[in-house]
């Protein structure tokens, strides 16, 4: 009763409150059945790995621009590709890219696949990648956790366990709240909380969905999670 009172806070402010990021397909759109596209989500969460939103979304315009499809992508020159992913650093992750455009070209017919499992033994893609494309393309009801989504679930429950023994606790604890119908908007939800409202100094609990459960809220004391180890 709690957990879908709590969906449905943090599912109405998403609605309203959300960013509006050019790669995510509005409620009201996928309410027509407009759906995301497999290859501009995979690339934007690939970019913005390392990288801030403000200094990403450029890239991927122009990514999406000289590549349309992942099948230009997988054709062009891995030379060509680092030269225009200089900038957002971490080359490695490029050439992943590149070679994962060309397996899902070679291999999977130009299709992404569609479950989390399968989306894990593409190069570059790990957990988060794979569970954020699986639930946002294909609502497979998994959880997404990045650092800002611990941030959030740490202070929610007071996780007094330090980062980074905490994560397997979190990850237990945001599984249980994801929601199955909107998996996607969900994961994309707390993610804009964190990032918006839930944030590391100053959160600004006045605006949050979810301060009527936070239990540090309630204490006073959020910004002492997530807890940290000792160096
Ligand atoms: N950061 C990286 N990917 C994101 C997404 N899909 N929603 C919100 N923040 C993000």
């Amino acid at each position: 009763p709690q957990i879908t009172e709590m969906r449905a806070a943090l599912l109405a402010w998403y609605d309203q409150q959300g960013r509006t990021l050019p790669w995510r397909v509005r409620p009201e759109d996928r309410a027509q059945g407009l759906s995301p596209n497999p290859y501009a989500v995979w690339l934007s969460e690939i970019m913005l790995q390392q990288t801030t939103i403000p200094h990403g979304t450029p890239y991927w315009f122009k990514f999406l621009e000289l590549y349309p499809t992942v099948q230009d992508l997988a054709a062009a020159p891995l030379d060509d590709v680092l030269t225009h992913w200089a900038g957002l650093g971490y080359y490695a992750r490029a050439r992943n890219l590149h070679k994962c455009a060309i397996l899902v070209t070679e291999a999977y017919g130009g299709e992404f696949p569609e479950t989390k499992s399968e989306l894990l033994k593409l190069p570059g893609v790990g957990d988060y990648t794979a569970s954020t494309i699986a639930a946002i393309c294909f609502n497979e009801p998994t959880s997404i956790v990045d650092g800002n989504v611990e941030r959030v679930i740490s202070r929610l429950h007071r996780v007094e366990a330090p980062l980074p023994k905490a994560k397997a606790i979190i990850r237990k604890l945001a599984a249980t709240l994801a929601d199955p119908e909107r998996p996607g908007d969900y994961g994309q939800a707390v993610m804009d909380v964190g990032a918006t409202v839930c944030t590391p100094r100053t959160p600004a609990c006045e605006t949050c969905p979810w301060a009527h459960w936070c239990q540090a809220h309630r204490v006073g004391d959020m910004t002492d999670f997530p807890k940290k180890s000792p160096k």
